[in-house]
């Protein structure tokens, strides 16, 4: 599908499921290299990374540990700027190699957030993969540790990703009309 309709707004077709999968893939195979034998604990941020997480997940050939949050930051196409915690951590992460997983690094303020709570519990180490980043958007200094794509300041769904709860369920990624 060119173009899909969710709510009151059009999007249309932007980035192939199959460059999702590469990008996924070749962001694995990084991770393993500097990772393998150190049994990582990943951490997918909940709802938008779910789908990305899995795809890793599976790519990563070596030893390692999955767990889910869940935070909440979007009402509508903005970032509301305040980020709700709404299932917790359920391990300890006490010297843990952490790998938090995100479907997308928009304004940042969700991972900035993230990260800062996640040090309070002593990890051994805490890194960054997102999917996506969108350069001209971020307002934090957060800089990830691994990106699978680089893309512009549009709002966009699918793999993942939603409009106010709809959209998460299309492989590809599709970007808002200029109508909408
Ligand atoms: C989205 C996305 C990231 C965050 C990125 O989550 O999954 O967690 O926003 O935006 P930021 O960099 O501007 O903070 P959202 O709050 O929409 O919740 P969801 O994952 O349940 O869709």
């Amino acid at each position: 599908m060119a173009r899909i309709r969710i709510l009151d707004k059009e999007f249309d077709k932007n980035i192939p499921y199959e460059r999702i999968e590469a990008a996924v893939r070749d962001m694995s195979a990084r991770i393993y290299d500097d990772y393998q034998g150190r049994q990582p604990l990943f951490l997918c941020v909940l709802n938008g990374a779910f789908m990305f997480a899995a795809d890793l997940f599976k790519h990563y050939p070596d030893p390692c540990e999955i767990s889910f949050i869940k935070l909440s930051s979007y009402r509508d196409t903005q970032s509301t700027g305040e980020v709700k915690t709404l299932i917790g951590l359920d391990k300890d992460i006490g010297g843990r190699e952490v790998i938090i997983l995100e479907d997308i690094v928009d304004t940042g303020i969700t991972v900035a957030h993230l990260v800062e709570d996640l040090t309070r519990y002593q990890p051994a180490s805490i890194r960054l993969a997102t999917l996506l980043l969108k350069p001209d958007a971020v307002q934090t200094d957060v800089k990830p540790d691994y990106v699978g794509l680089e893309i512009p300041n549009d709002f966009i769904v699918g793999y993942g990703l939603d409009y106010n709860g709809f959209g998460r369920n299309y492989k590809d990624i599709y970007k808002i009309t200029d109508q909408s």
